[in-house]
């Protein structure tokens, strides 16, 4: 009997996907950014699709693959790049990376904190640009973080890994949620805040929600002009969660006083203004990359492809109504 397939979109992962070749036919995209075409042509008679969060995987993909694809692994935490309803409506399962790259995401939201505060990379861009002359007592003059008040967006596991380790450096923790966690916030003296009250409040806004309908564009120009002229916005979530052309505004007309951002709107076009400011730190995306996560992350992304396949439910199942459907 011919093995089953399982198309991989990226070089990267073909490492960790070696002992699903006993089972599967397993074929690897060799280069990187496959392109639409590409994808459209590898992914046909796959039963399963492993796809990173660049990938869009919607309705045009399922069918390109066929009636055979049960399961479409991606390696990410979020599967905003999937269209989970149109799997759904197909029986396909969808899973996701939950968990693993949790601290490694909190822990950069953290760094972008005490980068700002501390005005690391503008004191590291100044010493490279041979402009340092000596020491001076108000040379770089930054803000301590103790007593400053974290403001957490989105109280999911990264949200609680940040609230933790901002309680640990002495900073006061506010978040919003849909729902409240009273047990959380008695545990580490967290308090509940509605958006505008956490917005009007927080000296740090820090983004821990999955980018859906409802928090596309959830920062815009009513949400930065609650904040404090002195708050820092930082992202970590995915780009277009900000209204990114009015996060420039705001920062330029120093509405507020800074940004860490490691996702943008349109991740491979980040914005000459946005360069530009110093005000700001950007990195590549690279939130949850850490050795610990990236390869617990391969080993999830294996372990749910085996299990949609060989009729075990997946323990990352974003669509569980496939399954509910399959055992009726
Ligand atoms: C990273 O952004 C992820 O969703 O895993
Ligand atoms: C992601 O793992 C989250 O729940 O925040």
């Amino acid at each position: 009997m011919q093995k089953p397939k399982i198309f991989v979109t990226h070089v990267f992962l073909g490492k960790f996907v070696e002992k699903l070749r006993e089972k599967y036919d397993v074929v690897v995209w060799q280069g990187r950014d496959i392109s639409r075409e590409d994808l459209l042509a590898g992914v046909k008679g796959a039963t399963g699709i492993i796809s990173l969060l660049t990938e869009k995987i919607d309705d045009e993909v399922m069918e390109a693959a066929g009636p055979q694809l049960r399961v479409i692994s991606n390696y990410a935490v979020g599967f905003d790049n999937i269209d989970v309803p149109a799997a759904t409506k197909r029986k396909i399962c969808v899973t996701n990376t939950p968990g693993v790259l949790t601290e490694s995401v909190a822990e950069q939201v953290i760094a972008f904190t005490l980068a700002l505060y501390r005005r690391v990379v503008e004191g590291d861009r100044l010493i490279r640009s041979g402009k340092y002359k000596g020491w001076e007592p108000d040379l770089l003059l930054g803000t301590g973080v103790k007593d400053k008040i974290m403001g957490i967006v989105g109280l999911g596991r990264i949200g609680r890994w940040t609230a933790r380790m901002s309680s640990a450096l002495g900073m006061k923790v506010i978040y919003f949620n849909r729902h409240r966690d009273e047990e959380f916030e008695e545990e580490y003296s967290i308090a509940h805040h509605t958006f505008d009250q956490l917005l009007e409040q927080a000296d740090v806004v820090s983004l821990s929600v999955p980018l859906t309908n409802e928090t596309r564009h959830m920062v815009g120009e009513r949400e930065l002009k609650l904040m404090k002229p002195t708050a820092l916005l930082i992202n970590t979530a995915r780009g277009p969660i900000v209204d990114q052309n009015v996060l420039i505004k705001a920062l330029k007309e120093k509405w507020i006083a800074g940004a860490g951002l490691d996702v943008f709107e349109d991740e491979v076009h980040v914005p000459e203004e946005l360069r530009a400011l110093s005000n700001t730190i950007l990195t590549p995306h690279t939130a949850s990359a850490t050795i610990e996560a990236r390869m617990a992350m391969a080993k999830i992304v294996v372990e749910n492809i085996a299990d949609a396949i060989e009729g075990r439910q997946p323990s990352c199942l974003v669509n569980p109504d496939v399954w509910q459907q399959k055992t009726d």
